[in-house]
């Protein structure tokens, strides 16, 4: 059995810190003894340990602080009390709070190498573990779980199985929804590093400096309220895969130095002086053209340059229309499972109105229309009256049929009026939003101000759905003259 482990001996009488030390480094471990708590603390916190034995009786800090003490700095460390048999009440209730197990003076040498084997066994198996756990989240997004058949995704899918089994870096690009991190975990689960650990990065939300402490972690010290020292995420991520989502929101200055971990593999604690080495395997994913925020100067072009080798470009899904039937029926089946409803199916006229939708927020605004109708459904099947209004609403504009009567019409003013009901339309769209109706028309907020001026258009309360008209009716009836 593999004996190696580093030891923390606390205890205030000589002789019991020979005894231990002696015991312990014949066995082959990396003993440091120290004769008071707040020495051991302070070791604690500069270099991690697998296991400590503490005495429960010392001048100063005593035992059962300085356990509390250690949890803090590292919560699974397992740590042994020692106690002479008059005090085995107090041992006992070490152990409540979180002690391994104690020993009583005087000891069996054996006695004390048994726990220690078993404390070492058990921290082993708590860090297994974790990491087992943070593996089955990855896997409950197997591969399998990414559905789609069309031409796209099949190239997707190829590129997945081509590129995950290198260490290259690999941007995945796509619109919000497309499954970026979906593909970002297959990568990982059809790689060599699938048993490691899969650690997210949310880029954007955290301030510069945090940012930096959360990715390459600090030494104890580097800055106001590091007390302790702390792992970062690349290391944590060793031998494994690290994902920055949002990758373009990282600020410049950080850019710079994930540029160089990129390129060496290495990188110092914030604060340290130590070189650390990983073995990691870097994606990121972007829903912005970083090739745009370049030429803004707002993403570094080196680094954009390292992050392209490969590009995993994920098809908007009004792109690939084709898998819609697909998506929906294996949305309907995973939430009529969580809902207790089985057998769900939705009727043509339903799919076609999924179909023709455009869906801005992609695989996600689908399942999150497919979950809404399955929870709200009562029957077997889901019919249209469950899609709701926005989706039903947005079916690709059709022109009006246009119809000239046969007494004639003034060509000036039927030009007037359907302008005018393009942008009442747009502002109803836009909940009276202007901007955001410009946008809809894909014009110059200022352009549709003046043109709002010039129809002379009040603002409108935004319909409510209940017995609004059918939408396709609602754009072939064009108001001529008022
Ligand atoms: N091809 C797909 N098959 C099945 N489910 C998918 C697919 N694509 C996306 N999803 C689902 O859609 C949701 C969004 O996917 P994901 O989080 O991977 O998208 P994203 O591109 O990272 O989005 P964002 O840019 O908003 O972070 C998830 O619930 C995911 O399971
Ligand atoms: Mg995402």
């Amino acid at each position: 059995m593999d004996r190696t482990g580093s030891i923390l001996v606390i205890d205030d009488e000589e002789i019991m810190r020979e005894i231990l030390e002696t015991l312990l480094t014949r066995e082959g471990y990396s003993v440091r003894v120290v004769a008071d708590a707040a020495q051991g603390l302070e070791l604690a916190r500069t270099a991690p340990f697998d296991a400590a034995i503490v005495d429960m009786m010392m001048p100063g800090m005593d035992g059962m602080t300085a356990l509390d003490e250690l949890k803090k700095i590292d919560d699974d460390l397992p740590v042994v009390m020692i106690t002479a048999f008059a005090s085995v009440e107090s041992a006992i209730n070490a152990m409540k709070r979180g002690a391994f197990h104690y020993i009583t003076k005087p000891f069996k040498n054996d006695e004390v190498l048994a726990v220690l084997r078993n404390a070492l066994e058990r921290r082993r198996l708590v860090a297994e573990n974790r990491a087992l756990r943070q593996n089955l989240q990855a896997h409950a997004n197997h591969f399998g779980e990414i559905i789609g058949r069309s031409q796209r995704m099949r190239q997707v899918f190829d590129l997945i199985i081509q590129a995950a089994p290198s260490r290259t870096t690999i941007l995945i690009n796509g619109e919000s929804g497309t499954g970026k991190e979906l593909v970002a975990r297959a990568l990982h689960q059809n790689s060599t590093r699938a048993d490691r650990a899969f650690v997210t990065v949310n880029s954007g939300n955290l301030p510069p400096d945090l940012l930096e402490s959360t990715l390459f972690g600090h030494v104890k010290g580097a800055f106001t309220g590091a007390i302790y020292p702390k792992k970062g995420l690349f290391e944590v991520a060793d031998k494994g895969t690290i994902f920055f989502d949002e990758i373009g929101n990282i600020p410049l200055e950080t850019q710079a130095k994930l540029l160089r971990v990129i390129q060496e593999r290495e990188f110092m604690r914030l604060g340290g002086v130590e070189t650390i080495k990983v073995d990691v395997r870097i994606v990121a994913a972007t829903n912005v053209e970083l090739r745009r925020m370049v030429e803004e100067g707002k993403f570094r072009e080196d680094l954009f340059y390292r992050l392209h080798v490969i590009t995993v470009q994920l098809p908007p899904l009004r792109e690939r229309r084709e898998d819609i039937p697909l998506l929906a029926q294996h949305f309907l089946e995973k939430y009529g499972e969580e809902n207790s409803k089985p057998r769900l199916e939705l009727t043509p006229e339903a799919l076609d109105l999924l179909i023709d939708h455009d869906w801005d927020g992609n695989v996600r605004e689908l399942e999150n229309v497919i979950e809404r109708a399955v929870v709200l459904s009562s029957g077997q099947r889901i019919d249209a009256d469950l899609v709701p209004e926005h989706v039903r609403r947005s079916r690709r504009f059709q022109m009006p049929q246009f119809v000239v009567p046969p007494e004639g019409i003034s060509y000036r003013d039927a030009e007037i009026a359907f302008q005018r009901g393009l942008i009442e339309s747009a502002l109803e769209q836009a909940g009276g939003v202007q901007k955001r109706a410009a946008e809809l028309l894909q014009i110059k907020p200022t352009t549709l101000n003046e043109m709002i001026k010039r129809h002379d258009i009040r603002p409108r309360r935004k319909r409510t759905g209940q017995g609004s008209p059918d939408p396709d009716e609602e754009a072939a009836e064009v108001p001529i003259g008022d």
